[in-house]
């Protein structure tokens, strides 16, 4: 399959925020989550209020070997994240099982005819309830309205976001790329 460079192209630009990490119990999975957000097209991620070397050592490896461009910063406070992501004209969806269901309502549609950049809240423990509110966040999404993970979320997100183009996304300056293979392992190494 011919990989297309840029599948994303005329799309918004996507960042996730982060919020609640706890060192070490919360490093796998906050990785997992940076991760995702490279893999399924996100332009950059913050972990908003607190450091963890760890998390940031992963993920800039991962780009180092597998190619970017993709924004790493974390220590912000999550308020002022927010305020500049607005002040630039994005708009903010938080990813909560409490929201507007992305299959049975027309959320989706209504964050993709805004047309603008979109910064994605997802949570770890409970998050402030100022998230649900109108001066932190313009929806509030549901990938279905039962509790899971915001891995999980926000790959489902994503993917309905970029209408699975970003499946086909190549990232520059990779170190390895995947020969896709029917069996086996083939890795091109630059
Ligand atoms: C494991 S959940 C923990 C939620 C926490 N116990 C609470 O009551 O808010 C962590 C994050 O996953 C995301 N999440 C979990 N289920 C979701 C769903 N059905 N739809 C959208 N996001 C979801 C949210 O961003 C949430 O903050």
């Amino acid at each position: 399959m011919k990989a297309i460079n840029n599948p994303d192209k005329g799309f918004p630009r996507v960042f996730v925020l982060r919020w609640g990490h706890r060192p070490k119990r919360d490093l796998r999975l906050t990785t997992h989550v940076a991760l995702t957000a490279r893999a399924l097209g996100a332009s950059g991620f913050i972990l908003s209020d607190v450091k963890d070397e760890k998390v940031k050592d992963s993920v800039e490896k991962v780009v180092r070997n597998w190619g970017g461009p993709f924004f790493f910063e974390m220590g912000v406070p999550w308020r002022r994240v927010v305020n500049e992501w607005r002040k630039n004209g994005g708009i903010v969806v938080h990813l909560t099982a409490y929201g507007e269901n992305i299959e049975t309502s027309d959320v989706l549609q209504r964050i993709k005819s805004a047309g603008k950049d979109v910064l994605i809240l997802v949570g770890s423990q409970k998050v402030p309830g100022k998230f649900f509110s109108e001066s932190v966040s313009d929806f509030n999404v549901a990938i279905g309205n039962q509790p899971h993970s915001e891995c999980a979320s926000l790959a489902v997100f994503l993917d309905r976001f970029f209408e699975g183009r970003e499946l086909a996304k190549t990232f520059d300056n990779a170190k390895l790329i995947i020969v896709p293979q029917a069996r086996g392992k083939k890795i091109i190494t630059n």
